[in-house]
C-alpha cells in the first residue's frame, strides 16, 4: 500500500525557508540551529517609538512577500522584537539577529543596525504566499567593514523621475548601501532647482537633441530633452533616503562639465559667449571662469544645496576640466601671477580650495574626483579615485580620506558581458566577477594609511541609458557584488558560493520587477594546448550545469550533446554551445570557429613577450586555432609595443610545409602599424636556421594584413616567424615619436 508521506498530513500551507543560502552581503558571522520559528498571522511585532518606520517597513514587506499580516505591538509568545539598546556595545550600523523557537529579535545600538537586520530577515523570507513560514533558528552578528558604501547616479545625461530615484534607493537599502552620490549637474543638463538662479533650470535643464548610437558615430537627434527636480522633489527624496539610512551626497560639477550652467548664465565662462546646453557626450572646453562673480554664483548655489542636503560631504566634481580657456584668458593669467600659482593646474587647485573654504565654513566637507589632486589638494578634501586607484593612494598617503571607484572595477556603465549580446555601452568590460574581486584597500598603503579609505562606490554614467529600466539592467547584479565588497565579506576564493546566492537573488529582482543582466549565464571559454593528442582542447564553463553543444553548425537545443569535458578540436570546425537549465536555453549561443593547421596546439616560444595589456593567453594564442577578430582587437591578438615578433614553433617532427599564413592589424589612429618586413626561417635542430622567405612591407600592405606565404617546399621541424615592428612612428603619422604597436594573430602552417 502506498503510504502518504508525513508532510502531506499538514493541513495548512507552509513554506520552509532556507536561511543560509541567500543573504547578500554575506553576514560576518552566522550560526544555524536545528529548531524552527513559525512565522504566521499569529506572530506579533514589538518595537519602540524610534523604530516606527523600520517596523512598518518590515510589516509591509512581510505582507508583500508572503501575504502574512503581523499583529502590531501586541505581547505574544510568538513574536518579532526590534530593539535599540543605546547601552549596548553594538556599533551603529551593526546588528544582532536571533531567530529562536518563540521569537525573532533584531538588536542594535541605533536604528541603522536594526534596519540592516530587517533587510537580512527579508532576504530569508520566501517569495510566495503562505500561511506559515518555517524559519530555521540562527544567530547572526553582522557589521560592515567600510563607512562609505556607495552608488552614484548621473541624472544629467538622462533624467529619471523621483519615483525611479526612490526605486534606486530601494536597491541600495536592500544591499545595505548607505551613500547615494547624486550627480545633478553636467554639460548636458542642470537638474536641480536653484531659487536664486531660475535660468539654471529654465534654460540649463533643456537640450535640443541627444546623441544616438555610439559617440564614435557622432549622430545627434533633434528631439528636445529636459527636466529637473524641484526643491520639493529633492526634500521628499532626501527624506525617503533618510528613512532608509542612506545619505545623499549631491554633486554640483565645477570648474568643468559646466556647459548647462554657462548656457543659462554666459557670464560664468571666460569668453562670455552665448552657448547651448550640450547635446554631445564628452568633455567641453568652456568651463567656469574663476571670476569673483563666478564664486559668488557658486556660493549662492551651494547655499541652497547645503540647506537641502544634510550630508557631511558635498561633491564638487573637479574632473575633466580642460585648461584651454584659462590659458587664453588675461584675467586667469593675471590671477595665476597675482597668487603665484604655478600654472593652470595651480589655478584648478586655487578654485577648489576657495570653494572648500566656503563649504567648510558651512560646517561641511568637500569630496571631488581625483583631478582635485592637480596642483595640490585642498586641506580638508576627500578624494574619489576614478582613474584607477593611484589618485586614492596618493591622497591616502597625504592623509586625506578616499573613496575608491576605479573605472576598472566600479564603472557600471561598462559592458558586463560579451558586447555582442549586450545593449550599447560606452565600452570596457566590468563583469560581476571583476566587481566581486575588488579590494578597496590598495596593497601600496601601510596599515596606518589604510584608515583613510572610507570605502568604495559603483558609478552609473547614463549617456547610454535612456530609461530607468536600462539603469536597473546595468546595476543588477553588479550592485550585489559591490555590496559584499564594501560590507567586507567578499572572498574571491568563495566566488561559487556568492554566485549561488546571487542566482537566488534573481528571484527578488523578478518579484520586484527589476530588469537585470543575465550575463552570468554566458559561457566562458579557454583553449589549451594538447600535448598528447593533435589539435587543442576547448574548455567551456557555465555558472552551473549544463552545457549543450554541436559541431555541425546547427544551433544547440535541449537534445544536443551534453558537454562533460574539454573537447579535442583536431579539424577546422565551428562549435556552438549554450547553457541550459531544465531543458530551457539560458545563455546566448556561443559560436566558435576553429582553423586547424599543422601548427595548431604545437609548442611555441617567443623571443619578446607581448605587452601585458594585450597578452591574451600568452604565446599559445598564436597557435590556438582561433583567429583574432579585427573589430575587437583586445581579444585573441598579441600586441607588441615597439618590439618585433619572433616566434619559433616546434612541429614535433620534420614536416612537409607548403605555406605559412598570419594576420596583422592596422589601426593607425590607435598607433597600431603593419610590420616593415616578415621573415620565415626553418631548422631541424632549433639552432641552425635557414632563411626560407622574406616578405617586404609593400607586400604586407598589398595583402592588407592577411598574409599567406606560399610555395615554401620545406621539410623541417622548427619554423621561425619574424615580423619587424614599425618602430618609432614617423612624423605626420598618428602617434609620431612614440613606439608603434604590432598586433599579430594565428600563425597557420599548411
Ligand atoms: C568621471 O568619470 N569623469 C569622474
Amino acid at each position: 500500500m502506498n503510504k502518504l508521506p508525513f508532510v502531506f498530513l499538514f493541513f495548512y500551507n507552509f513554506t520552509f525557508s532556507q536561511v543560509n543560502n541567500s543573504i547578500i552581503p554575506k553576514p560576518t558571522y552566522q550560526k544555524n540551529e536545528k529548531s524552527i520559528f513559525h512565522l504566521s498571522s499569529n506572530t506579533s511585532i514589538l518595537y519602540s517609538d524610534e523604530l516606527k518606520f523600520e517596523s512598518s517597513f518590515l510589516i509591509k514587506t512581510i505582507h508583500q512577500q508572503t501575504g502574512i499580516s503581523l499583529k502590531n505591538n501586541l505581547e505574544n509568545n510568538n513574536k518579532i522584537i526590534l530593539i535599540v539598546d543605546t547601552t549596548s556595545k553594538i556599533e551603529k550600523e551593526a546588528y544582532e539577529l536571533k531567530i529562536e523557537s518563540n521569537q525573532i529579535s533584531i538588536k542594535s545600538s541605533h536604528a541603522h543596525g536594526v534596519f540592516y537586520g530587517i533587510q537580512t530577515l527579508i532576504q530569508m523570507l520566501p517569495l510566495q504566499k503562505s500561511e506559515t513560514i518555517l524559519l530555521a533558528n540562527t544567530t547572526i552578528n553582522d557589521k560592515p567593514k567600510f563607512k562609505w558604501r556607495g552608488m552614484h547616479l548621473d541624472v544629467s545625461r538622462h533624467y529619471f523621475t523621483p519615483v525611479e530615484v526612490k526605486k534606486y534607493l530601494d536597491l541600495l537599502a536592500f544591499y545595505k548601501l548607505n551613500t547615494f552620490h547624486w550627480h545633478l549637474t553636467d554639460d548636458q543638463g542642470w537638474r536641480i532647482e536653484i531659487k536664486k538662479y531660475p535660468k539654471l533650470t529654465d534654460i540649463g535643464s533643456k537640450r535640443k537633441g541627444t546623441m544616438v548610437g555610439h559617440y564614435n558615430a557622432q549622430k545627434i537627434d533633434s528631439i528636445a530633452y529636459g527636466s529637473y527636480y524641484s526643491q520639493n522633489d529633492i526634500k521628499e527624496i532626501v527624506e525617503y533616503a533618510k528613512e532608509r539610512h542612506i545619505t545623499i551626497v549631491p554633486e554640483i560639477e565645477m570648474p568643468g562639465h559646466a556647459l548647462a550652467a554657462i548656457a543659462a548664465y554666459p557670464q560664468l565662462s571666460c569668453t562670455g559667449e552665448k552657448l547651448e546646453v550640450g547635446t554631445k557626450w564628452g568633455v567641453f572646453d568652456d568651463v567656469f571662469c574663476p571670476y569673483d562673480s563666478t564664486f559668488t554664483f557658486l556660493e549662492n548655489v551651494l547655499d541652497e544645496v547645503i540647506s537641502l542636503f544634510p550630508s557631511e560631504y558635498i561633491h564638487i566634481g573637479g574632473d575633466e576640466c580642460p585648461k584651454i580657456r584659462w590659458k587664453s584668458s588675461n584675467y586667469c593669467q593675471k590671477l595665476i601671477e597675482k597668487n603665484k600659482l604655478k600654472d593652470e593646474h595651480g589655478l584648478q587647485s586655487y578654485f577648489i580650495q576657495r570653494i572648500e573654504k566656503f563649504v567648510n565654513g558651512k560646517g561641511r566637507k568637500i569630496i571631488g574626483w581625483d583631478e582635485i589632486l592637480e596642483g595640490g589638494l585642498a586641506p580638508n578634501a576627500a578624494v574619489m579615485s576614478w582613474q584607477g586607484t593611484s589618485g586614492g593612494i596618493a591622497a591616502a598617503k597625504q592623509k586625506h580620506d578616499v573613496v575608491m571607484s576605479p573605472g576598472s572595477h566600479c564603472y557600471f556603465d561598462h559592458y558586463q558581458g560579451n558586447p555582442e549580446y549586450e545593449p550599447l555601452a560606452i565600452g570596457g568590460h566590468t563583469t560581476y566577477k571583476k566587481v566581486y574581486s575588488f579590494d578597496p584597500i590598495p596593497k601600496e598603503l601601510t596599515k596606518d594609511e589604510e584608515k583613510y579609505i572610507l570605502g568604495a562606490q559603483g558609478n552609473v554614467w547614463t549617456e547610454y541609458m535612456k530609461t530607468f529600466k536600462h539603469v536597473e539592467y546595468m546595476v543588477l547584479p553588479r550592485i550585489a557584488a559591490l555590496s559584499e565588497v564594501v560590507w567586507g565579506t567578499s572572498n574571491p576564493a568563495e566566488l561559487k558560493n556568492f554566485e549561488s546566492r546571487l542566482l537566488h537573488h534573481f528571484n527578488f529582482y523578478e518579484y520586484y520587477n527589476y530588469n537585470y543582466s543575465k550575463a552570468i549565464f554566458e559561457l566562458s571559454t579557454k583553449v589549451s594546448a594538447n600535448n598528447t593528442r593533435d589539435g587543442v582542447l576547448f574548455n567551456l564553463q557555465s555558472v552551473e550545469p549544463e552545457i549543450k553543444y554541436t559541431i555541425d553548425g546547427t544551433d544547440p537545443d535541449k537534445n544536443s550533446k551534453v558537454y562533460v569535458s574539454p573537447l579535442n578540436v583536431k579539424n577546422s570546425q565551428t562549435i556552438k554551445a549554450a547553457y541550459f537549465k531544465n531543458g530551457n536555453q539560458k545563455s546566448a549561443i556561443l559560436e566558435q570557429k576553429f582553423f586547424v593547421s599543422k601548427s595548431t596546439g604545437k609548442s611555441i616560444q617567443l623571443k619578446n613577450l607581448p605587452h601585458e595589456n594585450y597578452a591574451t593567453d600568452g604565446p599559445s594564442t598564436l597557435v590556438n586555432g582561433i583567429k583574432g577578430n579585427p573589430e575587437k582587437y583586445g581579444n585573441n591578438w598579441l600586441g607588441f609595443s615597439g618590439k618585433d615578433l619572433e616566434a619559433t614553433i616546434d612541429l614535433g617532427k620534420p614536416t612537409d610545409i607548403n605555406s605559412v599564413a598570419l594576420n596583422f592589424l592596422k589601426s593607425e589612429g590607435s598607433w597600431i602599424y603593419f610590420p616593415t618586413q616578415v621573415e620565415i626561417w626553418d631548422s631541424n635542430d632549433n639552432k641552425n636556421f635557414v632563411d626560407s622567405k622574406n616578405v617586404t612591407r609593400d607586400e604586407v600592405y598589398a595583402y592588407n594584413g592577411v598574409l599567406v606565404i606560399n610555395n615554401l617546399n620545406i621539410n623541417s621541424r622548427f619554423i621561425k616567424v619574424i615580423a619587424k615592428n614599425n618602430g618609432i612612428i614617423q612624423e605626420g603619422k598618428p602617434g609620431a615619436g612614440s613606439k608603434s604597436w604590432l598586433f599579430v594573430d594565428e600563425i597557420e602552417i599548411h
